[in-house]
Formats: C-alpha cells, sequence, structure tokens
C-alpha cells in the first residue's frame, strides 16, 4: 500500500471558541458554541454525545461544509474554510456514485487529481484487496452488500490519503461482527498512514476500543463537557483468550462516560424531542 501520508506529516486540527449557527432569520439554531480542541496530527479523537448535541455540524464544519459563526476552525494553523480534499468525510451511509463500478469509485478521487487511468486503477485494486474486495471491483454498488459498500466508502476515503479523516458514525449501520472487522482494519489503516481521525460514534465501546482520546459533549447546544484519555496499550485485543471490554481500567473508563451521558438532557427542541429520547435511551441502554 502506498504510504503518501506518513507519520510525523501534518495534520494538526485546533477549534477555537466554535459556534456554528444553523438556518437564517428566526429558524436560525444555534447548535454548538464555545467548542475549544486542539487534536494532534496523528491523533485518533472519538466524539460521543447525545443525539441532536451539534456532533454532525461539527464534523461538517471541519469537512468545510459549515462556516463558523464565531472563533475558527484551523488546520496546520491554516484556518478552515471550504472543503478540501485533505480533509476526508465518511458518513453513515456510503456516497458511492450508483452508475460507477466500485474500482471506479474507489478510484476517484486521484482521478479528480489528474492521476492517470492506469496508476489510479492500480491504486484502488491494491485498498480494495485490502478491505477484501478484490473479487468485486467490477461490481457497482448496488450489487455490494451495506458493509462491502461501507468497506468500499472507507477505501475511497483511504485512498485520497487525507490528512485528516473526518468519520461521522461510519459503522452505526452495520451488524456486530461486519463492524468489529471494520474497527480492526480501520485501526489497521490508521497505524500505517496516521491520518487524524475524527471519529463520531454513540457507541462507547467503539470509542474506547479506537480513540487515544474521547471527548464527551453536552446536550444542545453542544459544547465539550469532558475530555477523556483512553490510556490502553496497542494494539488492543478484543479475542477469546483476552478481551480489552473485560478489563478493570476499561469498565471504569466506560461508567465514567456513561454517567456523563446520563446526566444530560436530550436536545431541546420540541419535534427532535421523542425521536432524540429513543434513541439516546437506546444508545446508553447498549452501552450499559
Ligand atoms: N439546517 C438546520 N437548521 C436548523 N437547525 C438544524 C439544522 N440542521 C440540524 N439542526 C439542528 O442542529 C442540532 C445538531 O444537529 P446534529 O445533526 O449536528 O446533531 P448530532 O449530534 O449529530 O445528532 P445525532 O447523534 O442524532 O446524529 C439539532 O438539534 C438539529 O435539530
Ligand atoms: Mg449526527
Amino acid at each position: 500500500m502506498t504510504s503518501r501520508n506518513p507519520q510525523g506529516s501534518a495534520g494538526r486540527v485546533t477549534l477555537e471558541h466554535v459556534a456554528l449557527t444553523l438556518g437564517d432569520g428566526p429558524q436560525a439554531f444555534t447548535a454548538v458554541r464555545d467548542v475549544n480542541m486542539t487534536i494532534e496530527a496523528g491523533e485518533f479523537v472519538c466524539i460521543l454525545g447525545p443525539s441532536g448535541c451539534g456532533k454532525s455540524t461539527l464534523l461538517a464544519a471541519l469537512a468545510g461544509h459549515v462556516a463558523t459563526s464565531a472563533g475558527q476552525a484551523t488546520l496546520d494553523g491554516k484556518r478552515i474554510d471550504g472543503p478540501h480534499p485533505e480533509r476526508g468525510m465518511v458518513f453513515q451511509q456510503h456516497t458511492l456514485l450508483p452508475w460507477r463500478k466500485t474500482l471506479d469509485n474507489v478510484a476517484f478521487g486521484l482521478k479528480m487529481q489528474g492521476i492517470g487511468k492506469r496508476e489510479r486503477h492500480r491504486q484502488a485494486r491494491a485498498l480494495l484487496e485490502r478491505v477484501g474486495l478484490g473479487a468485486f471491483a467490477d461490481r457497482y454498488p448496488a450489487q455490494l452488500s451495506g458493509g462491502m459498500q461501507q468497506r468500499a466508502e472507507i477505501a475511497r476515503a483511504m485512498l485520497i490519503a487525507p490528512r485528516v479523516l473526518l468519520m461521522d458514525e461510519p459503522f452505526g449501520a452495520l451488524d456486530a461482527q461486519t463492524r468489529a472487522m471494520m474497527q480492526a482494519l480501520l485501526l489497521d489503516v490508521w497505524s500505517e498512514r496516521k491520518p487524524t481521525v475524527v471519529f463520531v460514534t454513540h457507541d462507547i465501546d467503539e470509542a474506547l476500543f479506537l480513540a487515544d482520546r474521547i471527548l464527551v459533549m453536552s446536550a444542545s447546544p453542544g459544547t465539550v463537557l469532558e475530555d477523556l484519555q483512553v490510556p490502553f496499550a496497542r494494539p488492543r485485543e478484543r479475542g477469546e483468550t483476552r478481551d480489552l471490554v473485560t478489563e478493570p481500567e476499561f469498565i471504569a473508563l466506560k461508567r465514567r462516560c456513561l454517567a456523563l451521558l446520563r446526566h444530560q438532557p436530550i436536545a431541546s427542541p420540541a419535534a427532535d424531542h421523542a425521536t432524540a429520547s429513543v434513541r439516546f435511551n437506546r444508545s446508553v441502554q447498549t452501552a450499559s
């Protein structure tokens, strides 16, 4: 696999007193307020928070899709003021183009960079092999399962070797087994290329398994409530003989996250309230 974002390369993200307001006029809504964080180059940070607290909005600001209404977001000291391939986004649902074969979808970012067909196909095939999709390069997205589509989506994001990988509940729709496989795969690719990763999840176990650090957000309008170091050595084991999730330190940190999430009210707008409660309660139950 090529390594165009080797360890030690840049990717430091900062947010200083960031507020994000969505919509205009009487519909305007402050989704996050006074968010401050520094994420070092190559760090893997997970964001946890109740439904509606502004996690996706925060990622959208880092992607450059939403402008800050106060404060500023920077990458390596440069203000983020629009989308750029140096910041790759992976959503919960794939964004593969239905009319392109998997190989061409994965290679698409390289095409945009002006890289010739032969070379971009060579790189895309190598990465597809890596995510277990070598035999499916010529299929269209609709001919892949959900887990396969998501693997192709991640391969697509990784191939452009972004300095920052923004992931919004990327494994949320996957079954437990595929999810565990994808987490391991993501950690493999991350340890090789060391992009800075900002990963949003509702799943405390997932955050504790993946992250160097977990930022827990308050309910809407969201702000950073707590910044937790995840001290477990890597690679983190999750097997039959030894399983990180049964270690006392893991359980203690999980309890801390649960307590922080439990003591928060759900996002206030009435229309959101019912679904937010259901979702939040479900995520807390599955984590306990
Ligand atoms: N276009 C918009 N105009 C006004 N408010 C919006 C708009 N889009 C989202 N919001 C509000 O912003 C808040 C934050 O939304 P966001 O999607 O960032 O939350 P989230 O933390 O990602 O939630 P979830 O965990 O459910 O995905 C929500 O209360 C939502 O209702
Ligand atoms: Mg969201």
